[in-house]
């Protein structure tokens, strides 16, 4: 659920928690930042971010101002059937899961202020649309968030959704994927990241353990500083094969046994 003190304006919002973009109502300092924003990361991307996600950004004309979510929803629909939903901020859980199991990725409105260039605790309309948005134009990614949004509304009615949520942090905010080139980020927070997104391939302190499941289920995260641990994928057809299963049995299983520390080896 909602975390307290959300900075959203929540009072526009539908029952689904969609808003209008307003995109005219964006000023010339907010795209001027968006835009220092953008450059940071595209010195960095080159290097650590997955393919998937670098021949994805190519085709979004992004770089120089906040991008007009319904330009952006009209190529991504046509290409994997998703779009973007505009929110005021974090939505609570059955809205968020219901909104992916219709294909619809929910990105907030607004920018960070100029002094959190660095560090942001709530999702930001930079973090949700660079991390988020290119990879939905990969058909893998896209069938599997479409399925992770179906078994969220699962998991809520058999009250596992904070197992589900781990796996959603390990993966799809802070996932790892080996490729020919070596380590590469997928993860949402690391590619918006300026400071995790180096870290995450290059520092030795951190675990990078092979994808597990139920391994990943256990284990604890920390919201507030760079991961101890991440989890490694082959491809996103392993992501796809592995969450496949029934998780029931999982949850049933999992319930009863004490968590992995975040930063257990
Ligand atoms: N297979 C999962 C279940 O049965 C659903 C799921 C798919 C979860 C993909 C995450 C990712 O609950
Ligand atoms: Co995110």
């Amino acid at each position: 659920m909602n975390k307290p003190q959300l900075r959203g304006d929540y009072s526009r919002a539908a029952l689904d928690y969609s808003v209008e973009q307003d995109w005219a109502a964006y000023t010339s300092e907010e795209h001027a930042l968006y835009r220092r924003l953008f450059e940071r990361q595209s010195k960095l991307v080159p290097r650590y971010a997955c393919p998937e996600w670098i021949a994805a950004i190519a085709g979004l004309d992004a770089a120089l101002q906040i991008p007009d979510f319904d330009q952006v929803s009209k190529k991504l629909k046509a290409r994997t059937g998703w779009q973007i939903v505009a929110v005021p901020g974090l939505i609570p859980d059955d809205a968020f899961f219901t909104h992916l199991a219709n294909r619809r990725f929910p990105v907030t409105v607004w920018l960070r202020k100029p002094e959190e260039f660095d560090y942001i605790v709530e999702p930001d309309v930079f973090h949700d649309f660079f991390g988020h948005v290119p990879l939905l134009f990969d058909p893998v990614y896209a069938d599997h968030l479409y399925e992770y949004g179906k078994g969220g509304l699962k998991a809520m009615r058999l009250d596992a959704v904070k197992m589900l949520a781990r796996l959603y942090w390990y993966t799809i905010e802070f996932g790892l994927m080996k490729t020919d080139s070596g380590i590469r980020a997928y993860g949402a927070g690391l590619l918006s990241s300026g400071g995790e997104l180096a870290y995450c391939v290059d520092n030795s302190r951190p675990h990078r353990l092979a994808f597990a499941v139920e391994r990943i289920m256990r284990t604890e995260y920390r919201i507030d500083r760079y991961q101890d641990s991440y989890f490694v994928i082959d491809s996103f057809d392993q992501l796809m094969r592995e969450t496949a299963p029934d998780f029931t049995p999982i949850y049933a299983r999992l319930r009863g046994l004490a968590p992995f520390a975040a930063d257990a080896a």
